[in-house]
């Protein structure tokens, strides 16, 4: 039988571009229009059906962190933290999280990545029916020289991956999500540092394409990924979220939604939320599902 998953959401790092901002606050509890930026990655590795996480952060956020997402009970989930004492790099974040993930499949995702769309709980539910190699996606973007690139060949396999190249081979950006088979705690530890002094997660994934194990599935312009990095994205993030929001009436990345539709909270459980709730618009959507909406 498969390993159990566990997901992995990175939350570390120094915020800097988005400085004063992340002066005192974390990025990733920076707001996307009504809520803190984590609950979207954390809301997608629900879809994916993942109950059991482990949070990465610095020292002095882990509090913050830990106040706002609790230990994952009041929706269903388990959470763990770990601490990454310097920005080493994103696949640092399988060393400082070794003892929560040993046994595990993986699923990581990066906590300034938002995505929102058509189709796509059901390409997260196809992903985490992997039970060896790696899984990573690619997606279309005019400007590809500021993320990890994979270039594919006619048949949708991987090719080459390059992370922040100069002259990119391809337009296909890698996302901030990434699932792996277990073998993913054992080449975190092989990795040696990058030119620039991080253990990068690009040179995990070439070590899968190197194996012949690494799967790149390809994610349409039906979904839409941003992030959050820079303060322009940020704003655009919010202003994304606000129009999609206000037109349906629903929101994105709720986790009590998710958990209650995903049954992982029973309908006693979504109304204790309710009344726990502060009266306010977040509590009206609340209840609102509670009727059904
Ligand atoms: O957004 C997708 C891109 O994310 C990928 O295409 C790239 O291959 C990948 O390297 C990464 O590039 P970024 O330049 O966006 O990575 P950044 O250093 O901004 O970190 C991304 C997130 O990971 C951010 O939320 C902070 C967190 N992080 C980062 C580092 C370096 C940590 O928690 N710890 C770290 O040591």
């Amino acid at each position: 039988m498969a390993a159990p998953w566990k997901g992995l959401i990175l939350a570390g790092g120094t915020g800097s571009r988005l400085y004063p901002l992340t002066h005192a606050v974390n990025k990733h509890l920076l707001p996307v229009y009504d809520k803190p930026m984590i609950y979207y990655p954390l809301s997608t590795l629900m879809l994916a059906g993942l109950r059991d996480f482990v949070i990465v952060s610095n020292p002095e956020s882990l509090p913050q962190l830990q106040k706002v997402l609790g230990d994952g009970s009041q929706w269903g989930l388990t959470f763990a933290y770990a601490s990454q004492s310097r920005p080493g790099g994103i696949a640092e974040g399988f060393r400082v999280a070794a003892h929560e993930l040993e046994g595990h499949r993986v699923a990581l995702i990066l906590g300034d990545n938002i995505f929102y769309g058509d189709g796509l709980s059901k390409r997260l539910q196809e992903a985490v029916t992997l039970e060896k190699g790696a899984t990573i996606f690619g997606y279309e973007v005019a400007d590809p020289s500021s993320f990890g690139v994979v270039e594919v060949d006619d048949k949708g396999r991987a090719v080459s991956l390059e992370e922040k190249p100069k002259k990119p081979k391809s337009n296909q950006a890698v996302p901030g999500l990434y699932f792996y088979d277990e073998d993913v705690l054992s080449l975190a530890w092989d990795l040696k540092p990058s030119t620039r002094g991080e253990l990068e997660i690009t040179d995990i994934n070439r070590a899968y394409l190197k194996r012949g194990d690494l799967n790149v599935m390809h994610i349409g312009r039906g979904v839409a990924w941003l992030d959050g990095g820079t303060h322009a994205d940020l704003f655009e993030a919010s202003q994304f979220i606000k129009v999609v929001e206000e037109r349906t009436g629903l929101k994105v990345a709720c986790p009590e939604e998710i958990a209650y539709r995903m049954k992982f909270i029973d309908r006693k459980q979504l109304s204790e939320l309710v009344d726990e709730s502060p009266k306010t618009e977040y509590q009206h959507y609340l209840k609102r599902l509670l009727k059904g909406l």
